[in-house]
């Protein structure tokens, strides 16, 4: 029997890779403009980055992670995000050292052992940025801002993006006691998953999708109605730049998200058009956790984007494939070998050209050229050859016309830079 992948993790194929390029292009695009150096980091780390970072009572701790031993004896675990990782190097490799402010992006694969359906998958690739060393909350709208500008250049627009303020040390133990009080009367009405985050991560009941949980919760304290003056302020700020920069958004005070290095903003960036994985993109500001890791005290800001999430997301605006500009056609010996030297002079400068290496009859050659989906195809044939020419077909006008062999190359490369 042959051996098949894992499952939840997927093969990036031909005719899929062009959008996930696109996705990544466009990405390294717009962040150079805002600022952000690419940043790499191992796909595994110690297991206790992440237990220390995201939280021993979240989810992706507590059931999701890959976790390991190696041959010496050492606990490691398959990266489940990002975040973490790149702090981790920032710390290590003491980048604050020149400049306290840092702005980073990622890219690259990640695990969870989730259950897989559509849009939620084993391995899964997030593009995500990181913005160390501001406290203002100008830089939180410009995370925004850029968030935004890029589901606008890639052609995204059923999204929408929701923030909220998760407060910070000083006032999130004041609302989570509000939360557990409401609670407690409710407790028989949640799902066993939500009576043991009661104890643990009360916040995060507040994050369940099943339905009794969600009517339990309906009439919850809000997070924003215990802010500390701070947190309040720093939240009006947030708001009243994202209207400056003119970013549409909605308040959603029951947002909490799946990791607890968050404090203040946190958002994400929704879709209609996924069914339960309805976040695109989300993020927030992890003002401890650099210190927590053992840093600097510095503040920091960041998302990221679920990759394949995207991919469906641009459906019908998926990328194609590119043609190939030339296809060459050559009946015989001797035409067979003129058109292959000739079809590699053309690909060392750039042109995608292909051609059959199999001697097949023009038909099937001229078939295989409407596979590629080849823009013209070359004809070389002993005819052609006696009388030092070559036939060009445009295979979309269906003209064709006959062109000097020994200036072929000339032809093809003038026309293509002239195109
Ligand atoms: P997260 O919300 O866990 O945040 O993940 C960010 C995005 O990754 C999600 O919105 C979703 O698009 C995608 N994603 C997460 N899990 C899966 C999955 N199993 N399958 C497919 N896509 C998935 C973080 O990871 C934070 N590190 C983001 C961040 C950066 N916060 C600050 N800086």
């Amino acid at each position: 029997m042959s051996i098949t992948g894992i499952k939840g993790m997927n093969d990036i194929l031909p005719g899929d890779i062009e959008t996930w390029q696109f996705l990544e292009e466009q990405a390294r695009k717009i962040f150079k403009a805002y600022g952000f150096s690419e940043i790499r980091v191992p796909v595994v780390e110690k297991t206790e980055l992440f237990c220390r970072s995201i939280g021993e009572t979240t989810d992706i701790v507590e059931k999701e992670m890959y976790t390991f031993e190696d041959k010496s004896g050492n606990s490691l675990t398959l990266r489940p995000e990002g975040t973490a990782p790149v702090m981790r190097s920032f710390i290590q490799n003491k980048l604050y050292s020149q400049d306290p402010v840092a702005k980073l992006f990622y890219t690259g694969p990640m695990f969870r052992y989730e259950r897989p359906q559509k849009g939620r998958y084993r391995q899964f690739h997030q593009i995500g940025v990181e913005a160390i060393g501001v406290e203002d909350p100008k830089i939180d709208a410009q995370v925004l801002a850029m968030l935004a500008h890029y589901f606008e250049a890639v052609g995204i627009e059923d999204v929408a993006l929701q923030i909220n303020s998760l407060g910070c040390p000083e006032c999130r133990p004041g609302y989570r006691n509000a939360l557990l009080d409401y609670l407690k009367s409710k407790l028989d009405a949640l799902c066993a998953d939500c009576r043991r985050r009661y104890e643990s991560n009360p916040l995060r009941v507040l994050d369940c999708k099943v339905p009794a949980c969600k009517e339990a919760t309906g009439q919850a304290p809000s997070v924003l109605q215990h802010l500390c003056g701070s947190c309040d302020d720093q939240f009006s700020a947030v708001q009243r730049h994202l209207k400056d920069l003119q970013i549409d958004f909605s308040v959603n005070d029951r947002m909490v998200r799946g990791l607890d290095y968050y404090t203040k903003t946190a958002f994400e960036m929704v879709t209609g058009s996924l069914g339960a994985q309805n976040a695109v993109a989300a993020g927030g500001r992890y003002d401890g956790l650099i210190r927590d890791l053992g840093g600097p005290a510095l503040p920091g800001i960041g998302f990221a984007m679920g990759v394949e999430r995207l991919v469906l997301m641009l459906g019908e605006k998926r990328v194609q494939p590119p043609r190939p500009e030339l296809f060459l056609a050559a009946m015989g010996e001797e035409a067979a070998q003129l058109a292959f030297v000739l079809m590699s002079r053309l690909q060392r400068q750039g042109m995608q050209a292909e051609m059959d290496y199999e001697g097949k009859s023009l038909k099937s050659q001229l078939r295989r050229a409407g596979k590629f989906n080849a823009r013209q195809v070359l004809i070389l044939g002993e005819n052609e050859l006696a009388r030092q020419v070559a036939v060009l077909r445009d295979m979309d006008g269906g003209t064709q016309e006959e062109l000097p062999l020994a200036d072929i190359e000339l032809i093809l490369l003038q026309r293509r830079d002239g195109a």
